[in-house]
């Protein structure tokens, strides 16, 4: 099995997986594991006592819970129970099966043999038999954990399928009834799309191998030669089994055609005094097709323009979130504070910029975020949360004040939900920028000891987002810290 399958049965992440690799303690073979050796390295693996258990939970709760499905099936913790019986009856069968064609070649062996002139039949019958019954009653048993481990990974295709993208290789695991859209841009994977509701056959792609099915209707028409040759709409259709589709994957920014939007305010919200959390929502028939860290222009009240990080996921459909910092005589601030309102027209251009995950690197990951440069980051999460590839993820939210970490309960909700998470609120007091221009000794002797506190800094990728005087000042402290100045990323206003 590949290093994502393998990392999901034994609850772990593929970074994890990897450093096990990379040190030696897991062996794998053109990036397949084989059971025994996942079973060896994970001798403890158990249904009942890891994180896969709540996340196949999770799966049942948002495949069923709103589903008319409901009325039909049997009730859902039933039919989870009845799908681990059958799981476990099915490695049973497969070990009983896996035995007798051992048995079978064992025999082809016997009797390939020569039989010698003067042998009696009936001593031969009879040694057959014995043979027979010998092997019968050794049917080596599988270890509890063996049985275990493929217990669950029946149970797992049963609730999930993989998909596998080419030429690309980008892969991800479908679950519920999630379309594969939905499923590659929630695993931050950038497939080409447009209105995500069947209209525009912007996401058409070829099936390689597999089985899907049509779970949506759409009304975009795919020719008769195209449905030969396999092609399908990723926003109408789910995976049966595992899948892989001959599909475009933007892997970099500048693959993103630039778009024209006009949204609507849906909601405005004033966590602090200082922030403004503005949600729009796309017209029906478009999104906006970006990378997880990118930029849009927002133009408010037809003239007041100003670009700004999109704090939202780009598996969030119809939403785009940004955050906005009240900045006194700044005209497109004010507006927002005083003028904006639900339901108002606001025109986005965009995707714009390349402060992005870099996909290959298996680095830890350090955000450092300066008060609404959370907005890029909080993006970034979602995407490496997705991933699960980074060994570590450490947040050090800076600002002047309290207000300034605006959204403390989302950060401390991912240090309490993901392990290797860790979230470090930090206040410098005084005016930030105006304290990074003029004594930048000061904001790195309150900063240096938070940062030297993070025990893989230097070996990280570091992303740092704000104020562009306090990340240019952040940048020299890293550097005078040996972080290497090719892991720094860098998103400024
Ligand atoms: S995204 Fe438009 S048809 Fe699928």
């Amino acid at each position: 099995m590949n290093l994502h399958r393998a990392a999901r049965l034994v609850g772990v992440t593929r970074g994890a997986l990897q450093k096990k690799i990379q040190d030696g303690d897991l062996n794998s073979f053109d990036g397949m594991i084989t059971l025994d050796e996942l079973q060896r390295a994970f001798p403890e693996a158990t249904l009942e006592n890891n994180s896969m258990l709540e996340h196949v939970t999770h799966i049942k709760e948002s495949a069923f819970g709103r589903r008319i499905m409901d009325r039909t099936l049997p009730d859902k913790e039933v039919l989870a129970a009845r799908l681990h019986d059958l799981s476990k009856e099915l490695v049973e069968t497969k070990g009983l099966l896996k035995h007798a064609h051992n048995m079978l070649d064992g025999l082809t062996r016997l009797l390939d043999r020569p039989i010698p002139h003067d042998a009696d039949a009936t001593s031969l019958a009879a040694q057959l038999k014995d043979w027979l019954h010998t092997e019968r009653m050794h049917t080596p048993p599988a270890t509890e954990s063996a049985r275990a481990l493929l217990i669950r990974d029946n149970f797992l295709r049963l609730i999930s399928a993989q998909v596998k993208i080419l030429p690309s290789g980008s892969d991800f695991f479908v679950e519920g009834n999630d379309t594969l859209l939905q499923a590659a841009l929630r695993a931050g994977v950038s497939l080409s799309y447009g209105c995500s509701n069947g209209t525009c056959g912007k996401c058409k792609a070829r099936v390689i191998s597999g089985e899907i099915k049509q779970v949506r209707p759409h009304e975009y028409v795919i020719s008769q030669e195209q449905l030969e040759q396999g092609y399908a709409l990723l926003c109408s259709c789910t995976a049966i089994s595992d899948v892989v589709l001959d599909a475009e994957v933007a892997q970099t920014p500048t693959e993103i055609p630039e778009q024209h939007i006009n949204g609507i305010v849906r909601a405005i919200e004033f966590p602090t005094n200082e922030i403004a959390v503005v949600h729009i929502k796309t017209p029906v028939h478009e999104r906006l097709r970006f990378l997880a860290g990118q930029r849009a222009v927002l133009t408010l009240a037809g003239s007041l323009s100003t670009q700004l990080s999109i704090a939202s996921c780009p598996c969030e459909d119809r939403h785009l979130e940004f955050h906005i910092r009240r900045m006194h005589g700044n005209l497109f601030s004010d507006y927002v504070f005083n003028g904006l309102k639900s339901g108002d027209v606001v025109s986005i251009r965009g995707p714009i910029g390349n402060f992005v995950l870099t996909v290959a690197s298996h680095r830890p990951i350090v955000f450092l975020a300066f008060c609404n440069g959370f907005a890029a980051v909080k993006s970034l999460m979602e995407h490496a949360m997705a991933l699960e590839q980074a060994e570590s993820i450490h947040l050090l939210w800076i600002a002047t004040n309290d207000s300034g970490l605006y959204l403390p309960g989302l950060a401390r909700a991912w240090a309490d939900a993901l392990d290797n998470f860790y979230y470090l609120p930090t206040l410098v007091g005084g005016d930030l920028e105006a304290t990074a221009s003029r004594q930048e000794n000061v904001v790195a002797k309150i900063l240096a000891p938070k940062l030297l506190s993070i025990p893989s800094l230097a070996r990280s990728d570091i992303y740092i987002s704000g104020p562009n005087l306090a990340v240019e000042s952040m940048k020299k402290i890293l550097l005078t810290l040996f972080v290497p100045e090719d892991q720094i990323y860098i998103d400024s206003d």
